[in-house]
C-alpha cells in the first residue's frame, strides 16, 4: 500500500468534519440548555405543564394569569394565594424526565416575584426520587412590585430523578414569574449556559463547523411553527415559547411537552461555534414548512420578510455595532464580529417549490453579500429522482454548497463508498450534511448505534476523504439523545440528566475529525483495493502542522489483514508510528452508561522498518495510522 506524498491532490476544507445540531431528543431544552425547571414562565399551552401543588399543613390556591399583551412573549405569570401560617403550600416542578443533582455542587435559584398583600417567604428545597431534601435556600421580603431574585444551595446527595419544591411560607399573596434553577457549573461558567460535559464531547471532537438549530426544527409542523432566529435573540425572557416541530407521536415515541424557550438562542449557537473553534453554519427556513408535516408553503410574493431575515441575520453576525443588528450582538456581550462565512437555505427540501423560492434568495443573497457560502438543499433520497431534480437545477445556478442526507442501512454505506469518485469536478461542492447507518431501519426505535453501523460509516467516510477535493463538510446526525425522551435513533451522543457518552459512531467522527490533516495525497497501486476490494476501505491526508503523513484504514472483514504502508516522496523521520484502533469482534457492541467505552481508541506503536510501516488491521477495525515525515 504506497502513499504518494510527492504530490497535494488538494487541499482539505478545515470544515471538514463538523456537527449536526438539531433541538431533537430534547438536545435543547432538557440537554445542552442547562435549565432544569421546565416550562418556567408558564408559557406552554397548558400553563401547568411540568408544575404541580404541594401542601404540607397549609392551604393556598394558583392562578394563571394572562395580561393578554400581544406584543409580549411572556404573557403569563402566577398568582398566589397562600394561607399557610402553620404549615406551606407550594409548587413542585419536575423538571426535563427529573432534575439532576450532583452532590457537593451549587445551584443557581432565580424568580421575578411581587408581593400583593401579607407576608410570604420562599424556601426552595431540592428532592431526591424519594421526595429527600438534598439541598435548600430561601427568599424572603418581596417588594410591591415586579423585582428579581436569586437564591443558592449546595447538594447534599446525587439525585438523577430529583424535582424541586418552591414552598411558600405564611399568609398572603404574591405573584411570580420566570422560575429558573441553572448548576454553576455550567460550560465556562456562563449564567443561562449549558451542560458542561455536554459541550465537552463536542469541544473534543475538534469541529470543523457546527450546523444549527437543524434540521425539520427549521422547517417547523407549519410555518407559524417555524423557528425564526430573531425571536431567539435578545433577553432571555424576551423570547417567546414555541412548540418544538418534534413535539409529535413519531415512531411510537410520545413527547407532548417538548417546547422551545429558546434560553438557548441564535446568539449562544454562534458563541458556542467559537468556543470549540467551529465555523458556525446556521440553516434559515427558505419559506416552507416541513414536507413530512403541513406542506404548507408561503406565497412567492411574500417571501420578502424570509429574505430579509436572512441579510439581517449577516448583520446580527458580522455587521458593525452602529448597525441595528450589529448593536444587539454588542450589547448581548460580543462586539466583535462572529465572523460568519456559511449560510444554509432551506432543510431537506427538494422539489419545484423549493427551487423557486430557493432562487429568490440566491439572487438577493449572492449580490448582497457575495462573500458568503450559501448551502442549499437536495432531499432525502440520495438514490432517487427527487435528489436529481434538485442537484440538476442547483447546478445551472452554479451553487456553493449542495447538502446531501443519507440515512440507510450499512450495507448502503460501503457500497456508496465510491460515490463522489466519479464526481464533476466543476460543479458545486458536497456538504454530507446528514448521515447515518440505520441496524433496523429509518429512525425505528430498535435503532442503535451499534460498532457494525459506525464501522460502515467510517468506511463511507474514507470515500468522503478521498474525494475531499469537492466534498467540503460533512456532518453525522442527530448529535444528541436524552435517554428518557427521544424520538429518533441512532443518535451521536447519548445522556441522562447528570452523564453522557460517545457512541461508537462518536469515535469514529472523532478520528477523523481529529486526524484531518491539511492536504490530500493519494493512495497508490491498490486503488481497487482502498475503495473496498477485500473488504479494506482507505484514504491518507497531509498534515502540514505536525509534518504527519496520515493513513485511515478500514477492515470490514471478520480477518485480520496485514498490510504494508510505504511513502513515496517524502521519508519517515522517526522510527515508530502512531496507530490509533477502533474494533470489536461483536458487531452488535454499544456503549453505554454502565460501559461508556467499550468502544473506545486504543493507540499504539508500530515500527517503521525500511521506510514502510508493517501493520495487522484488526477484524472489524478503524486504524488510523500517523507516519511523522
Ligand atoms: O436528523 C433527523 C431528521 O432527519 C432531520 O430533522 C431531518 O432533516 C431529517 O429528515
Amino acid at each position: 500500500f504506497t502513499v504518494d506524498a510527492s504530490k497535494i491532490v488538494a487541499p482539505v476544507s478545515p470544515t471538514m468534519w463538523g456537527i449536526f445540531f438539531e433541538d431533537i431528543n430534547f438536545a435543547a431544552d432538557g440537554g445542552l440548555y442547562a435549565e432544569m425547571i421546565k416550562n418556567r414562565s408558564f408559557e406552554f399551552p397548558m400553563p401547568m405543564m411540568g408544575w404541580r401543588e404541594i401542601k404540607n399543613g397549609g392551604n393556598g390556591k394558583i392562578l394563571i394569569e394572562n395580561t393578554g399583551n400581544p406584543t409580549s412573549a411572556n404573557t403569563r405569570f402566577a398568582h398566589i394565594t397562600v394561607n399557610a401560617a402553620n404549615g406551606t403550600y407550594g409548587l413542585s416542578n419536575e423538571g426535563f424526565r427529573g432534575m439532576g443533582f450532583k452532590k457537593g455542587e451549587v445551584y443557581n435559584f432565580s424568580i421575578a416575584a411581587k408581593k400583593i398583600s401579607g407576608d410570604v417567604k420562599l424556601r426552595i428545597e431540592a428532592v431526591n426520587f424519594l421526595g429527600q431534601k438534598i439541598g435548600e435556600a430561601t427568599i424572603a421580603n418581596f417588594a410591591g412590585d415586579w423585582k428579581p431574585y436569586a437564591a443558592s444551595f449546595t447538594t447534599t446527595d446525587t439525585a438523577f430523578k430529583g424535582r424541586v419544591n418552591l414552598w411558600f411560607e405564611g399568609n398572603g399573596v404574591v405573584e411570580v414569574d420566570r422560575l429558573s434553577l441553572f448548576p454553576k457549573n455550567t460550560w465556562r461558567n456562563r449564567p443561562n449556559g449549558m451542560r458542561s460535559d455536554l459541550v465537552q464531547l463536542l469541544y473534543d471532537m475538534k469541529p470543523g463547523f457546527i450546523r444549527f438549530p437543524g434540521g425539520c426544527i427549521v422547517e417547523g409542523r407549519d410555518l407559524t411553527n417555524r423557528y425564526q432566529w430573531k425571536a431567539t435573540v435578545g433577553p432571555v425572557d424576551a423570547r417567546k415559547t414555541l412548540m418544538n416541530r418534534w413535539n409529535v407521536e413519531f415512531k411510537n415515541k410520545l413527547t407532548p411537552d417538548y417546547y422551545q424557550s429558546f434560553g438557548l438562542g441564535f446568539f449562544e449557537y454562534f458563541q458556542l461555534a467559537e468556543d470549540v473553534g467551529a465555523e458556525p453554519l446556521p440553516i434559515l427556513n427558505c419559506g416552507m414548512a416541513c414536507q413530512y408535516n403541513s406542506g404548507e408553503v408561503v406565497a412567492m410574493n411574500e417571501l420578502d420578510p424570509y429574505i430579509q431575515d436572512a441579510l439581517d441575520l449577516i448583520e446580527f453576525a458580522n455587521g458593525a455595532t452602529t448597525t441595528k443588528w450589529g448593536k444587539l450582538r454588542a450589547d448581548m456581550g460580543h462586539p466583535a464580529p462572529f465572523n460568519l462565512k456559511y449560510m444554509g437555505i432551506g432543510n431537506e427540501q427538494w422539489d419545484e417549490q423549493y427551487i423557486e423560492r430557493y432562487k429568490q434568495f440566491h439572487a438577493v443573497l449572492k449580490q448582497k453579500h457575495p462573500e458568503i457560502k450559501l448551502v442549499s438543499a437536495a432531499g432525502p433520497s440520495p438514490d432517487g429522482k427527487l435528489f436529481d431534480y434538485a442537484w440538476t437545477e442547483l447546478r445551472k445556478l452554479n451553487a456553493d454548497l449542495i447538502d446531501e442526507h443519507y440515512y440507510a442501512n450499512p450495507d448502503w454505506f460501503y457500497q456508496h463508498a465510491s460515490r463522489y469518485d466519479n464526481y464533476d469536478r466543476k460543479g458545486p461542492k458536497v456538504f454530507a450534511g446528514e448521515y447515518a447507518a440505520q441496524s433496523k431501519g429509518i429512525a425505528r426505535t430498535e435503532n442503535q448505534n451499534t460498532w457494525q453501523c459506525a464501522l460502515a460509516e467510517a468506511a463511507f467516510m474514507t470515500g468522503l476523504e478521498r474525494n475531499a477535493d469537492v466534498v467540503k463538510m460533512a456532518s453525522y446526525a442527530p448529535l444528541f439523545a436524552h435517554v428518557d425522551a427521544w424520538q429518533w435513533s441512532p443518535d451521536l451522543i447519548w445522556f441522562n440528566n447528570l452523564q453522557s457518552y460517545g457512541t461508537p459512531n462518536y469515535y469514529v467522527q472523532k478520528l477523523f475529525s481529529t486526524n484531518k490533516g491539511t492536504d490530500l495525497l493519494s493512495v497508490l497501486e491498490v486503488n481497487e483495493t482502498v475503495k473496498g476490494k477485500d473488504s479494506v476501505y482507505a484514504s491518507a491526508v497531509f498534515d502540514k502542522k505536525s509534518g504527519d503523513v496520515i493513513v485511515k484504514f478500514v477492515n470490514a472483514s471478520s480477518n485480520a489483514v496485514a498490510i504494508e504502508t510505504t511513502i513515496r516522496g517524502a521519508k519517515p523521520s522517526k522510527k515508530e508510528a502512531a496507530v490509533q484502533v477502533l474494533s470489536s469482534t461483536d458487531k452488535y457492541t454499544v456503549n453505554s452508561f454502565e460501559a461508556p467505552q467499550a468502544i473506545a481508541p486504543s493507540t499504539e506503536m508500530a515500527a517503521i522498518k525500511d521506510g514502510a510501516v508493517s501493520l495487522s488491521l484488526k477484524p472489524s477495525s478503524l486504524t488510523v495510522v500517523r507516519i511523522q515525515c
